[in-house]
Formats: structure tokens, sequence, C-alpha cells
């Protein structure tokens, strides 16, 4: 007779189902598990033998064969250890198959038959809720499978005794609770940052709009300062997007104490990040950091020090909002929606441009430099902005500034008329103008005569890409929320325009 339990294999985020069946027959004392698993499911033979021995009971000495149906998808990860130890009780009529058949099961086996944590918790139990089952998992994975559905049906369990005395009625297992992480106590405050008027500004404007900004500018200007201090200025996530960025950081296993946030994720890779860091992949198919700043803010700081191949590998995400690796035995998609803030100076010493400042190598040093960034990529930042030294006497004199909860407030709104805006073109995905489509770009973005005549003489002499020129349109709507305006006037493109100056000798060379 043959003994199914249900569990999945992930794809991207999706999940799909997979059948764990045993067989126990007679012939050659054998346990043998087959259907495409890799090295940690073919391990797992060694751990359920061990776990199940800690629980005082030893596999029949008869021939034991487990199948992972489907057989020709590649099945990776420890999370198959649970559910093939599950399988084998019920074959050897340890737990009822009216038990099992409710449950959908992953959990990874100690030797002394405790249940560790796995990665993908929340998208299983969503994928086990959306079949009409519940989801049997470890107990360190309780909280965050309990996000799934206010009715899911979790059971989670700290070792596989403890299922065993569930079943009896002895010890029973009580639903996990879902947790929100506590908000971060002490987050930089915009207050910090003296002067840079112009940049706060500007980063105000990319917060509202979810618009990609590039900062350059000398060392120690306040670049990274400034960048730390966007999280504390963007709105918080809707349960839609939280439960969607939930899902990326819980298949990357990086979901601390399996509580969720709804502050934006925020990822910084270190400029040594390889093309695999950022995009997933691997040989264990892992969401990359592109994925991971899903709703979020992807930070690249020292732009130019990135490997180009790294780089290039941003230029699809950025236009379509998701990240697709195809490899020898798999080919994933990830979600891929992400603001991205980069700082670079401007040339190798980083001082290039700054009055007075002479250096003996001149310009060559800072177009190379620069060109270390493709004309594509320089392309897709909708704001360019350049910030200088700050002056003495801006630290000096510490003038009072606006906190981060302020210009927090006029984000909010900002963001809250785009939401309003987007339901009523029918898009209710669509939560900035950053992701506004053209078409619609047509209809809520047409500057004022006087606006459209400016835009126009921009984009001749400025040679603006079709990209650049919805771009600026972006920005100037943006622009025109933070003022609460309906139309878009001249100021808003002038400013919108203002903002792709810097470094538009590149911004020329990519139209
Ligand atoms: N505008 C500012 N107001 C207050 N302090 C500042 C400002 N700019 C820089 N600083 C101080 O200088 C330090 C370095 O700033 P930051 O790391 O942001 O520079 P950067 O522009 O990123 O430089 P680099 O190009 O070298 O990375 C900050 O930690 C802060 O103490
Ligand atoms: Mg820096």
């Amino acid at each position: 007779m043959v003994f199914r339990v249900a569990t999945l294999a992930f794809s991207g985020i999706e999940a799909v189902p997979v059948d764990v069946q045993v067989q126990i027959s007679s012939g050659i004392v054998a346990f043998s598990i087959v259907g495409l698993a890799d090295k940690a499911v073919a391990e797992s033979r060694e751990r359920v033998r061990a776990a199940l021995q800690a629980i005082g009971l030893a596999l029949p000495a008869k021939r034991i064969v487990v199948n992972l149906a489907p057989a020709d998808l590649p099945k990776e990860g420890s999370h198959y250890d649970a559910p093939i130890a599950l399988a084998l009780l019920g074959a050897m009529g340890v737990l009822p198959a009216d038990f099992l058949n409710r449950y959908m099961v992953i959990g990874e086996l100690s030797l002394d038959g405790a249940l560790s944590p796995v990665a993908g918790a929340l998208p299983a139990a969503m994928a086990a809720h959306g079949r009409g089952l519940g989801l049997l998992c470890p107990a360190a994975n309780g909280a965050e499978a309990a996000w799934a559905a206010a009715d899911a049906d979790i059971l989670a369990a700290g070792s596989l005794v403890q299922i065993v005395n569930h079943v009896r009625g002895t010890q029973v297992l009580s639903a996990p609770e879902a947790k929100v992480a506590a908000t971060a106590a002490q987050q930089p405050d915009m207050a910090d940052v003296l002067g840079q008027e112009a940049a706060k500004r500007a980063l105000e404007v990319a917060a509202a709009g979810g618009h990609h900004l590039l900062m350059s500018g000398p060392p120690g200007a306040g670049k990274s300062m400034l960048a730390e201090r966007l999280p504390g200025i963007l709105p918080p996530m809707t349960p839609r997007e939280m439960l969607e960025a939930s899902m990326i950081a819980s298949l990357a296993g990086e979901l601390a104490d399996g509580a969720i946030s709804a502050a934006r994720p925020f990822r910084k890779p270190h400029h040594t990040a390889s093309q695999v860091a950022l995009t997933g992949g691997g040989q264990r198919a892992r969401p990359g950091e592109m994925s991971l700043a899903h709703h979020g803010v992807l930070f690249l700081d020292e732009l130019p020090e990135f490997s180009p191949r790294a780089l290039e590998t941003l230029r699809q995400p950025l236009e379509s909002g998701e990240v697709t690796v195809s490899r020898a035995s798999y080919h994933v998609t990830w979600p891929a929606r992400f603001q991205l803030i980069a700082a670079m100076n401007p040339c190798k010493c980083g001082m290039a441009g700054e009055p007075g400042h002479v250096c003996a190598r001149g310009p060559r040093c800072a177009e190379d430099y620069q060109a270390r960034i493709s004309g594509p990529l320089m392309d897709r930042f909708d704001m360019r902005i350049r910030l200088p030294k700050v002056r003495a006497v801006d630290l000096a004199t510490a003038a009072s500034s606006e906190s981060s909860a302020q210009i927090a407030k006029r984000v909010a709104a900002a963001r809250a008329m785009q939401a309003e805006r987007a339901a009523d073109l029918g898009l209710p995905a669509t939560t900035t103008n950053a992701q506004l489509p053209a078409k619609a770009l047509q209809q809520v973005a047409q500057p004022d005569a006087e606006g459209r005549q400016l835009l126009m003489e921009a984009a001749e002499r400025l040679a603006l890409s079709a990209r650049a020129y919805h771009r600026v349109l972006k920005v100037a709507r943006t622009l025109a929320d933070l003022s609460g305006d309906a139309a878009l006037r001249r100021a808003h493109v002038a400013e919108g325009l203002a903002y792709r100056g810097e470094t538009m000798r590149q911004g020329r060379r990519a139209a």
C-alpha cells in the first residue's frame, strides 16, 4: 500500500504541490528516496532514520521506497524531512491517515527528532490554505505561517514527539499567533543632515513618487547619510504589499522571528556584490537583493564600484518589476519592483567639478569614472542630483531642520493622491507615479501650454530619450502632487527637468 503526505516545492514565490509517497514492501531491506531529489533531500534519509530512532521507533526491516512526485520536478532544500518522516509514521500505522490528509507538511529534522525552521513557511501556508489544507510546520515558523489567513489552520510543532502526542490528545498544540515586528527603536532622522536643502528636497520628491535617484558629490557631503534616512520618510506598506514583501523575505529565510513588518525593505548590498547576489539564483534558487527590496528601496552606494555585469542586470527588472533567472535545471521569476537609490563620487578622487579644485588628471578621470555606468542604466534614473560640499558655516550654525516625521507627512499625502488617482484609472496595483504606464501618463500628466512649450524645447535641446521624456513627466506629476496641484504647471516641468541635469553629458549619450 502507498501512503501519501502533501508538501511542496518552490518556483519563485509560487508553491508547486509535491506528493511524498511511501511504500513499505517485503524484499531486500532498503530505504531509498527517488524523484529528482538534490543532495539535501537525499541526505534526509539519515536524518529521518535518526529522528525516528530518537522517539523510540525503528524503521521496519523491509524495503522502503519514498517517491517525491511529480518525479520530473527538481526538489531542493531540507524541508522534505518532516513530510517524509510523517509519511513513514503513517505507513507504519503510528499516525492516522485522516489526520495527515488534512495538512501540507514542511520542516527539517534534527537527529534528536526536533523540527528546525525552514525557509518559505509563509508562501507554503498560503499555498496550503489555497488548496483547503492546513500547514504543519516547525514551531519557529509558526508566527510567519499564521499570516497566511485569519482562518488558516496552522500546526506548529517543536518535534516529532509533539506531533504524535497532539494526535493522541496528550499534548494539544495551540495555534501560533501572527507576530508584528517591533518598529525599529531609533531610526536616523533627517534633521541630523545640515545644509543640503536641495538634496533633501530631491529625496522627498523621490520618496513621494517612488522615483529612482542618483546622488553624485564629493566625499563626506552626506550622500550615504541622506540615503539612510529615506526609510524614515517613506509611508508604511499596504497589507497587500506587506504580504508580498514578506513572502520573499520568508523564502530567503530573512524573516526575523517570523515577525512581519510594515516598514518598507531597505537593502544596501556592498559594491562587491556579485551578479547572482543581486538577481538571485545560484545553486539553490534564492531571491536576490533586487527581490528582497520589492516594494522598498535598493540602495547602491558607490555605484561605479559595482561590477559592470552586476549593474547591467538591473536594467530589465527596473523596467518590468520582476527578475527572471534561468539555469540549467530551473527557470524562476521573482517580483522585483524596487526604488533604486544610488550614490557616487564624480571621479576617483571625488572632487571633480568642485569650485576651485584643479585635478592633475583633468576631465579624463571623471569621464572614465562615470563611464563605468552605462548610458542605458543612467537613463533609468528619473532624478540625478549633484550635492555640493557642505559649507563649514552650515555645520557650525546648526539651523533647525525639518524632522523625518514632518517630511513623511507630506510624502504620505502625495502618495495617497497617487493611489486614489491610480484607482480611478483602474490600476489598483500602481501605487506610485513612477509605476504609471505611458498611456495613463497622457491622461494624468498633461502639462499646461507653458509647461508643454518648455518640455518640447528641453527635449530637443537635451535630446531626451522617449523614456527620459516620460520620466520627466512622472517627476513633474509628483511635484504637482506634493504641492497639492491637480494641474501640471510650467514650474513643475522645470523642476522635473532640473533633476535630469546632473551628468547630462551621459544622459545625452544614452538618448
Ligand atoms: N550635511 C551634513 N550634515 C551633517 N553631517 C554631515 C553632513 N554631510 C556629512 N556629514 C558627516 O560626514 C559623515 C560622512 O558622510 P557620508 O558618509 O554621508 O558622506 P558621503 O557623501 O557618503 O561620502 P563618500 O562619497 O565618501 O561616501 C557623516 O557621518 C556625518 O557625520
Ligand atoms: Mg558614502
